[in-house]
């Protein structure tokens, strides 16, 4: 009986060190990782804008660290006012602002989902091989079907004419939602027009496909309804007055350079 006892707290001794050992390995791997998981999210993130500025083939060939840092320039802009501010790009994390009340806002209009809207954003200015800045990209946020959807849409000189919408991070379901990804639907964005000769935000996903010719129509994701109208959702919310409206507007008055 007392042997059955040693034993079993032996068993249990033995258990509870495997669990600490466990637990220590993870913890120092994960300490000791954390700097290499900060240098692979921020070259996916380079690799996603460079694809979203049209670079990716460039930035595969001649490194996507030297290619961004040679073509694209991040700065800091506030967005109710649509101004440049000061601040470090690299260290702006959208979501996190947006959890601080101090550094957000309730969208009177949460079209995309978000709940809150951070009051500062990360923009991307690409300059062209001759040195002038020739596309401006912007990150979006919105409600898919089953959770946020993170992406960048590319927008020509004129701030209308679409280069890109390029989605880098996503929870919808393979095959369905998952087709934002597909590089045949991406391929549907190039040379469509966000706004109509009103200056009203004119682009829509088309349930099935778009008219042949319709320059604000993009093909809906065929199965996945709801994840097309949390991208159109999306892109109307950030194009409009509560996201890159004024800075689209100081854009279009200024110019990109
Ligand atoms: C397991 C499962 C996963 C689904 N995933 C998605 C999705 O990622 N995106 C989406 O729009 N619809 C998804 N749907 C389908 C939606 O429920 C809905 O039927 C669909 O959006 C309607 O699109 P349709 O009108 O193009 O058929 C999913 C359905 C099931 C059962």
């Amino acid at each position: 009986m007392a042997s059955k006892k040693e034993s079993f707290l032996g068993t249990l001794g033995f258990v509870v060190a495997v669990c600490l050992v466990c637990a220590a390995l993870v913890s120092v791997s994960a300490v000791g990782l954390k700097d290499r998981q900060v240098a692979n999210k921020l070259l996916d993130q380079q690799t996603k804008i460079l694809e979203a500025a049209g670079l990716l083939e460039l930035g595969e060939k001649d490194g996507i660290v030297a290619t961004y840092n040679k073509f694209v320039t991040a700065k800091m802009i506030n967005l109710d006012t649509g101004e440049y501010i000061d601040g470090n790009p690299d260290m702006f994390e959208e979501r996190r602002d947006a959890r601080d009340v101090t550094k957000s806002i309730k969208p009177a209009s949460d079209i995309a989902g978000i709940n809150r809207r951070a009051n500062s954003a990360v923009v991307y200015l690409v300059r062209n091989g001759a040195g002038t800045v020739d596309t401006v990209i912007l990150p979006i946020v919105g409600s898919g079907l089953w959770d946020l959807m993170y992406g960048f849409i590319g927008l020509e000189e004129d701030v209308n004419t679409v280069k890109s919408v390029v989605y880098s991070d996503h929870k919808e379901t393979p095959g369905l939602g998952a087709e934002v990804m597909n590089p045949n639907w991406k391929a549907l964005w190039p040379g469509k027009k966000m706004y109509d000769e009103q200056g009203d935000i004119a682009i829509r996903i088309v349930k099935g496909n778009a008219k042949k010719g319709d320059i604000h129509g993009v093909d809906g994701l065929s199965g996945a309804t709801l994840t097309s109208v949390g991208v159109e959702k999306t892109i109307h919310f950030w194009l409009g007055e509560e996201g890159y409206g004024p800075y689209i507007a100081n854009l279009r008055e200024k110019g990109l350079n």
